[in-house]
């Protein structure tokens, strides 16, 4: 049999560096010649990705509950393939997960309970590398976009928020389930200090996927 590919989530604020690690670690795993694919959460290619967009874009309005769960269903409709791929050997780096959408939606105000259901049973990351920046850091980096929630009070709240979803993923699923790593610095640091972790995980290839929140 050959051994599973490794599932990884990138997370951290907007602005955090996230897509820019993101893409060099597959192509560095790529150039090592194992299998990489990136899959970007929200997915804005599916029709629910294409509402979720357009919530985003501010061009159409949307409940804060019924938008919440097309995020979750977003990563359902999404998530055969990525459990084909990691049978397959492909390593799938996941760019955003369930863990933004817990907490964006409770930085919102949503009830934090509420916010982590309707991901239960979804793949559960081999590891999760949040990349943390300091507020001051942040405010110095270039500009938010124009997408409804790169503000910086909404951000603040966010940061509080995935506090919680860090202890909530350590107490369920082991602390070396979720990973803090320090985005300050150049791209070249971040860079060594992501690499580092992933080699850390090698040996998660033998076990088998474990479901989220269970
Ligand atoms: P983002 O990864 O920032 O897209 P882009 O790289 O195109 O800017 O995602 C867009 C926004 O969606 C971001 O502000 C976080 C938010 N989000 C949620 O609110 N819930 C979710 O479940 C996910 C995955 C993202
Ligand atoms: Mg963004």
């Amino acid at each position: 049999m050959v051994n599973r590919g490794l599932f990884i989530v990138l997370e951290g604020l907007d602005r955090s560096g996230k897509s820019t690690q993101v893409s060099r670690l597959h192509d560095q795993l790529e150039q090592d010649g194992h299998k990489a694919r990136i899959q970007k959460f929200p997915d804005r290619i599916t029709a629910i990705g294409k509402m979720i967009d357009s919530y985003l874009r501010s061009e159409a309005e949307l409940d804060d509950r019924a938008v919440h769960l097309l995020f979750s269903a977003n990563r359902w409709e999404c998530c055969q393939a990525i459990e084909q791929s990691l049978q397959d050997g492909v390593t799938v780096i996941a760019d955003r997960y369930a863990f933004s959408g817990i907490a964006f939606s409770a930085a919102k105000g949503l009830p934090f309970d509420f916010c982590a259901s309707p991901d239960i049973g979804l793949p559960l990351p081999d590891v999760t590398l949040y990349l943390t920046v300091s507020p001051a850091a942040a405010a110095k980096r270039a500009a938010y976009g124009t997408e409804r929630y790169e503000q910086v009070d909404l951000q603040n709240r966010v940061r509080e928020q995935f506090k919680l979803v860090a202890d909530k993923v350590r107490t369920m699923h082991g602390p070396d389930r979720w990973v803090e790593v320090d985005a300050e610095g150049s791209i070249d640091q971040v860079w060594e200090r992501i690499w580092s972790q992933v080699k850390a995980i090698e040996s998660k290839k033998g076990e088998q996927i474990h479901r989220l929140w269970t």
